[in-house]
């Protein structure tokens, strides 16, 4: 396994407040403009960051993470705040438990840098959308900072969109939150 993995063990910092606030998620998910009738997939949904406001917008999510730890943090917190629309799943490094086309929409939050294969990996997320679905990455920007993971573990959106482009999608817009974090939207080419 990759040893850009996040820990498990610092896994409550997911949920900071200082994340809370550079990378708001309301904000986040307002921009990307959600349709509260469509199913989306949250891979690497960590403890939920994201998760949990999305299950608020659309009609069903399908969380998947590599890491138990994470999804039973999340599964309590679900729990606790009675959410019903969420499925909770462990995947593997590019294998994900759903079928072809499921998917109207997948956002992945600071994932792609952790990921062994990316190639494989865009191949999967490719799979479960249905044509025309939209792919949402989430990365840290590629400079310098004191937060988040060293220069060489960043990806440049030059290479994101490489990768993207290779296994069938096209590239739709992009967005940046703070100096800190870019988002770029694909969508699963027909
Ligand atoms: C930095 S955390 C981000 C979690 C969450 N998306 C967020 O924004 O708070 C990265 C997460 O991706 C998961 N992950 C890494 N590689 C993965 C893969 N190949 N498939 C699914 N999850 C993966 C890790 O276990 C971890 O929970």
């Amino acid at each position: 396994m990759s040893e850009h993995k996040c820990d498990p063990k610092n896994r409550k910092k997911l949920n900071s407040k200082q994340r809370q606030e550079i990378l708001p998620p309301a904000q986040v998910l307002m921009d990307i403009c959600l349709g509260s009738h469509t199913v989306w997939a949250d891979i690497g949904c960590g403890t939920g960051f994201f998760t949990i406001p999305l299950a608020n917008e659309v009609k069903q999510v399908y969380a998947l993470d590599i890491r138990a730890e994470m999804l039973s943090d999340l599964s309590e917190s679900l729990t606790q705040l009675q959410i019903h629309n969420v499925k909770v799943l462990q995947s593997e490094e590019n294998r994900f438990p759903l079928p072809d086309q499921l998917i109207d929409g997948i956002l992945t939050s600071l994932v792609l840098h952790e990921v062994d294969q990316p190639i494989e990996f865009f191949r999967e997320l490719n799979r479960i959308l249905q044509t025309g679905g939209r792919l949402v990455v989430i990365e840290w920007a590629k400079a310098s900072m004191e937060m988040g993971p060293p220069l060489d573990h960043r990806l440049s959106i030059q290479q994101l969109d490489d990768w993207a482009l290779s296994t069938g999608f096209i590239k739709v817009k992009s967005w940046q939150w703070s100096e800190n974090f870019i988002g770029i939207e694909y969508c699963k080419k027909s």
